[in-house]
């Protein structure tokens, strides 16, 4: 394991799925694990809404009520941050790509480093776990810390565990844009499980299990490497059930 960590992740690992499916939990553990960059491009536009940046006014509204940022905005944004020095032994990539264009500039950006394709990590998770979830979000408004109020509470109500920060409920947590969250999931996100799962790279992991053992997989994966690079797609009619359940 130590050896592992040591290599960082050595690539371009995706964490796909819906909003809520986990993608931010697991992000932190992995990236932490492997000391390598989480990239939350939700994260990046929060961060410029709260600096009052011109495109964080620009992405504010688009946020609020549950769209997808434009392309142009989202690929400048992300090709900068990659090129950084940080990025040298692989990331992990949350929220991004979300669209088929953002995909392809993925693509090229990591050939023109010299990558290998990306891994995919698919997080499958029930509808209304989805909403569940993320109607008991709360994040520590110091730390970023992950919690739920149904499932993972903090000790103290509205207080961060470790370093006694405000949790905060996101503006877009709320029942209405989650609604126009999940419609933009699955009709501009939804199509990159197929592009993903047509090139051999991406892997499905059940997302309704407990973190911890939602992390164990994906460490499985991750450490199996190469082999989970070229790892057979499942049959259609498993990778059709299994796509589907977000859905229901
Ligand atoms: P973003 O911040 O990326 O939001 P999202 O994709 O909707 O994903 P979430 O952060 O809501 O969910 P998550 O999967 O990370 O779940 P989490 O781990 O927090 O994007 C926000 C907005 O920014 C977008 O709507 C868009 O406008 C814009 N944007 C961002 N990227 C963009 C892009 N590339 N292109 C265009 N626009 C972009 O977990 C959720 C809850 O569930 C938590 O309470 C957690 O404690 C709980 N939980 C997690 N795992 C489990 C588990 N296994 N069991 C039980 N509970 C769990």
């Amino acid at each position: 394991m130590a050896d592992a960590r040591a290599g960082g992740l050595g690539r371009a690992v995706i964490f796909l799925g819906p909003p809520g499916a986990g993608k931010g939990t697991q992000a932190k553990q992995i990236a932490k694990h492997y000391s390598v960059p989480h990239l939350s491009t939700g994260d990046m536009f929060r961060e410029l809404v709260a600096q009052d940046t011109p495109l964080g006014k620009r992405a504010k509204p688009i946020m609020d009520r549950g769209d997808l940022v434009p392309d142009d905005i989202v690929l400048e944004m992300v090709a900068e941050r990659v090129s950084r020095p940080d990025t040298a032994r692989g990331f992990v990539l949350d929220g991004f790509p979300r669209t088929l264009p953002q995909a392809e500039k993925l693509d090229e950006i990591l050939q023109a480093r010299s990558w290998g394709q990306p891994l995919v990590v698919h997080f499958v998770v029930d509808a209304a776990q989805l909403v569940r979830r993320l109607t008991g979000r709360r994040i520590c408004s110091v730390g970023g810390e992950i919690y739920n109020i149904y499932d993972q509470p903090p000790k103290v109500e509205g207080r961060c565990d470790n370093d006694g920060g405000q949790l905060i409920h996101r503006a877009d947590d709320r029942e209405e844009v989650i609604v126009e969250r999940l419609a933009a999931y699955r009709e501009q996100t939804r199509p990159l499980v197929d592009y993903y799962r047509s090139q051999g790279v991406l892997v499905d992991v059940d997302g309704m299990q407990p973190p911890a053992a939602v992390t164990a997989k994906v460490l499985e994966i991750l450490e199996r490497g190469q082999k989970a690079h070229s790892s057979p797609a499942p049959s259609p009619a498993a990778a059709n059930q299994m796509s589907q359940r977000y859905e229901r």
